[in-house]
């Protein structure tokens, strides 16, 4: 019998025992022993649930049952999370995550941390959801050398998106509803803002690279300054406005950012909506590999952290391997990235940037006092100096 702690009874962590609960015949039969959750850890009670009697609001309740060999921390945030974690895993207690938060900012301590006390820290639910991403770039892709990660890393702002886009629905009424099905963050503005995705490429980043891509350090724009006019454009060029985290080596460095870009139909992840996620993942050998499936939500979320139990359930006693050091990556700036701009300037200014931009492709969605194109291939750095000589942009978008 494997035993273990449910760290806060929300979102994700009620699926945790809910998948437990519902899945249970299975995961005895592939571990060959039963989980139990044997605690609820949270600040409030559940009068009614059936698991109310497991629910304690004491972590040293817990702390101090030799039987616990495994945490689900979901309760999310810096903040008790970090302390718990660390005391865990100094206990030897193996610690399984949905927290991208904490991963981000400590995953390299805490997993050296881990490994020096013979237990593991994982954290499979804390990029892309229910995805199966962590693991395959820890086990699956070691004989690849990664040259690039491209994905859709954030449930929320892809769902809005989404309904931006088929169903025309103002960005506050979207975002309650994803807030209604669990999607968002506690604080959405890390979701709309692009935080969430930048901790997200940060982490996968530095599964890439084996050492700390900082997810402070990563460019990002989140989605807040998309209109539905921008929408009509990308609808008269045939192409949707997604919210993307890539990540790439360069000549001289390494390469991450965070933005809404428009995509064409005919790319792959234009297929991707609502609350799903996907990542390409591209090696030199193996060439470009996808994966797929729901970025947020409470049991998809909370079968990736079921995975992880099974994983440290599998490997008593020891660590469950994942290269990620503590050596911060130098990142190069968004200047030198290239890309083609989807840009509005007022009508009058449609002979400056002309000009200024050369040849470029106008795009006509029948808005009348605009002039709207797309620019060649250039840097961001030749790009905000273009737009500085043109004046009166009312809007960018990158493409991908
Ligand atoms: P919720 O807010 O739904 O759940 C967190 C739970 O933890 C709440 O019940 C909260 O209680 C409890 N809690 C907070 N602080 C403490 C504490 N000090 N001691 C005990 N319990 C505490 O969040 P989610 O389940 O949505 O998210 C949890 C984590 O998983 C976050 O890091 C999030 O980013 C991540 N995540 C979420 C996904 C999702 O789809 N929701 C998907 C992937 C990752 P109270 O409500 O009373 O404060
Ligand atoms: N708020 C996050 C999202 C949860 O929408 O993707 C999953 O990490």
């Amino acid at each position: 019998m494997i035993n273990i702690a449910v760290l806060g009874y929300g979102t994700v962590g009620s699926g945790v025992v809910e998948v437990i609960d519902t899945n249970s015949t299975e995961i005895s039969s592939r571990l060959g022993e039963d989980i139990r959750v044997k605690y609820i850890l949270d600040l409030r009670d559940f009068p009614g649930d059936p698991h109310e009697a497991q629910v304690v609001h004491d972590i040293e309740i817990i702390f101090a049952d030799p039987d616990i060999s495994v945490i689900c921390e979901t309760m999310g945030g810096m903040e008790p999370a970090y302390t718990f974690t660390k005391k865990a895993l100094e206990k030897g207690i193996s610690v399984c995550t949905s927290n991208k938060e904490l991963v981000a900012a400590h995953g390299p301590g805490l997993i050296k941390l881990a490994e020096s006390n013979g237990c593991s820290y994982l954290f499979e639910a804390s990029v892309g959801g229910g995805i199966p991403i962590i693991r395959p770039l820890n086990k699956a892709l070691t004989a690849e050398h990664i040259q690039s990660i491209t994905g859709i890393l954030n449930g929320t702002t892809n769902y809005i998106l989404t309904h931006m886009d088929e169903d025309g629905v103002g960005f506050e009424d979207i975002l309650k509803e994803a807030q209604r099905l669990g999607y968002a963050e506690r604080n959405p503005e890390a979701d709309v803002e692009g935080h969430d995705a930048a901790r997200k490429i940060a982490i996968l980043s530095s599964l890439m690279c084996g050492s700390n891509v900082r997810y402070e350090d990563i460019y990002m724009e989140g989605i807040t300054g998309i209109t539905p006019e921008d929408f009509k454009y990308a609808h008269a060029l045939g192409m949707s406005i997604k919210p993307l985290a890539l990540s790439r080596e360069t000549d001289d460095g390494f390469f991450a950012m965070v933005a809404p870009f428009m995509i064409e139909s005919s790319h792959p992840l234009y297929m991707v909506k609502d609350v799903y996620n996907a990542v390409f993942v591209s090696g030199n050998t193996l060439g470009d590999t996808m994966y797929y499936g729901r970025g947020a939500g409470k049991l998809p979320t909370a079968s990736a952290v079921v995975s992880d139990v099974v994983d440290c359930a599998r490997h008593p006693g020891k660590t469950v391997a994942c290269v990620w050091n503590e050596q911060d990556v130098r990142l190069t700036g968004i200047d030198e990235y290239k890309c083609r701009f989807f840009v509005r300037v007022s009508a009058d200014k449609k002979n400056d940037a002309d000009a200024v931009f050369g040849e470029v492709k106008a795009v006509d969605a029948g808005i009348s006092g605009e002039y709207a194109f797309i620019t060649g291939v250039m840097s961001n750095a030749d790009f905000d100096a273009a737009c500085g000589k043109v004046g009166g942009v009312i809007s960018r978008i990158r493409t991908f």
